[in-house]
């Protein structure tokens, strides 16, 4: 049996927690296996990767050595916790993953999109999401919800032009695979949110069960 893998993506504010807490108790509501993780991170070793990539620091991160350490922490959860609970049959809602890569990496940073795509294949062999939630927002917008949070970590930290490439890519990613992303208005109230999530539950249940 395999499962159904999930990932959830958005700039920074969108509310991924809130709302992958919430789909999660949906889907439990139908007596399905939910596994609930987040990248970078997921297994102890890889949460302190997380660590390394979201300190700020005073030794400049090059764009490689971000690279390498985000994909590094991915091999950890693949074979620690996302594939054990795929081959369970569990739902793996994730809240961030590779289009995360392509967003921050490739748009933000400007690393080539060919050099994602090979450590993409090389780490994950052929494993993408079936489905991927992107939970979007004018960056003005996200940006105020994270200061507003406290202290800013490394990412949150960037400027404008930067999370104006990460929204682009996630919305030139989604527009040019329309089968595999679905579009959240993330700036809408909460109550929203979580009713176009509903709405998309028959969906990922046809998923599942197939
Ligand atoms: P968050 O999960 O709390 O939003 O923070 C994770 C940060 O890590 C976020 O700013 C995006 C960044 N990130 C990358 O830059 N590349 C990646 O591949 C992933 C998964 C996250």
């Amino acid at each position: 049996m395999t499962g159904l893998f999930i990932t959830l993506e958005g700039p920074e504010g969108a509310g991924k927690s809130t709302n992958r807490e919430y789909l999660a108790d949906r889907l439990r509501a139908e007596g399905i296996d939910v596994l609930l993780t987040r990248e970078p991170g997921g297994t102890p070793l890889a949460e302190r990767i997380r660590e390394l990539l979201l300190a700020p620091s005073d030794e400049p991160m090059h764009a490689d050595t971000e690279l390498l350490l985000v994909f590094a922490a991915r091999a950890q959860h693949l074979a620690q916790v996302i594939r054990p609970a795929l081959a369970r049959g569990a739902v793996v809602l994730c809240d961030r993953f590779t289009d995360a890569t392509y967003a921050y990496q490739g748009g933000g940073r400007g690393v080539s999109l060919q050099r994602i795509s090979t450590l993409e294949d090389f780490v994950q062999g052929d494993l993408r999401p079936d489905l991927t939630l992107v939970f979007d927002l004018p960056v003005e917008v996200g940006l105020a919800r994270a200061s507003a949070r406290g202290r800013l970590d490394r990412f949150e930290q960037e400027g404008r032009t930067f999370f104006d490439a990460v929204r682009s890519t996630y919305l030139k990613r989604a527009d040019a695979e329309p089968a595999r992303y679905r579009l959240v208005n993330a700036a809408l109230p909460l109550s929203d949110v979580q009713q176009s999530l509903n709405a998309l539950l028959p969906e990922i249940l046809g998923l599942y069960r197939g």
